[in-house]
């Protein structure tokens, strides 16, 4: 650990925050790279005229956020890391960033199946970090669940995020198409889960740079309408999940009514649309029959 008085820290961080960025990517950078955590931080500064311990220098961390700054990369790929949760997850840029808002998505399970004895079979289909999955998989310990990517690379950061966060060994990967490495779970469902990609064509070529020239494509473009996956996914789920079995999905802020008719169509019932924090209905889900 490196020593810095905190009057020293102070004219740094002023100085760094001045060249742009925002604070909290820069309280990630202090917490991730520098390890100390915004609380820790807070509670030294309280007292000027003492020191505080950082494992990078801030040289080091200056050298990181220029980079930021200057490229627009997000500051958890040149971290490494993201908090969701209550996970530490590793990211590169195989990955998609897991999102705040996607949080809730673990809160509609537990509304769902409220016994965390539950013996659920679960699926997430398009599983990323892992983020999802490995929450469901931690919170319902006698559950067994499979999550799949088309992405290899993806897959493998899930699988390390897995074995980082969890002595269990209740949750499996596969690499393929939606539902195609999961034949072997046909009728057995409790629930699917999936946040697929879902920007339609024309919005994912004016995303922000620090989307568009960061993470993956195929984690984000869902084809002209941004409906495509939910498509495929929709119309094969009845023949892998249980009766009654649940399905639930993320969605961008304005498809919430059309994955609703395509749940109709593919005769599901209970659907609902959940809302997120800020109002927008970002989930929908349903059960078959
Ligand atoms: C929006 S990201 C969601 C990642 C993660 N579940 C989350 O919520 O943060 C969509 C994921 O679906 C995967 N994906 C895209 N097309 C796929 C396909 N045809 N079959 C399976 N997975 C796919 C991407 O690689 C990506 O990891």
């Amino acid at each position: 650990m490196l020593c810095v008085s905190v009057k020293e820290f102070l004219s740094w961080k002023k100085k760094q925050l001045s060249k742009g960025g925002d604070q909290q990517s820069f309280e990630f950078l202090l917490d991730c790279i520098g390890d100390i955590s915004t609380r820790d931080l807070n509670l030294k500064i309280l007292n000027p005229k003492g020191n505080l311990y950082l494992k990078k220098n801030l040289e080091f961390l200056e050298s990181v956020w220029e980079e930021h700054l200057l490229s627009s990369c997000p500051i958890q790929y040149l971290c490494g890391k993201t908090y969701w949760r209550d996970l530490k997850l590793k990211v590169t840029n195989k990955v998609l960033i897991p999102r705040p808002e996607t949080e809730l998505i673990v809160d509609i399970v537990f509304n769902v199946f409220r016994s965390k004895s539950e013996k659920l079979i679960f699926a997430e289909l398009g599983t990323g970090s892992g983020a999802i999955s490995i929450a469901l998989a931690l919170a319902y310990p006698f559950s067994e669940g499979v999550a799949t990517d088309i992405d290899q690379d993806a897959l493998e950061i899930a699988t390390k995020n897995y074995i980082n966060s969890s002595k269990q060994s209740n949750l499996k990967f596969y690499c393929g198409n939606w539902w195609s490495p999961l034949e072997s779970f046909k009728g057995k469902l409790d629930l699917a889960i999936s946040n697929p990609p879902y920007i339609p064509r024309d919005t994912y070529e004016k995303l922000p740079k620090e989307v568009k020239n960061f993470e993956p494509k195929v984690a984000l473009l869902g084809g002209e309408d941004g409906l495509q996956h939910f498509r495929e996914i929709i119309q094969k789920a009845p023949s892998f999940l249980k009766d009654n079995g649940w399905l639930i999905l993320e969605n961008h802020f304005d498809q919430s009514e059309k994955v609703k008719q395509l749940l109709m169509e593919n005769k599901f019932t209970s659907i609902e649309i959940v809302k997120d924090l800020s109002g927008i209905g970002r989930f929908t889900i349903g059960r078959y029959k």
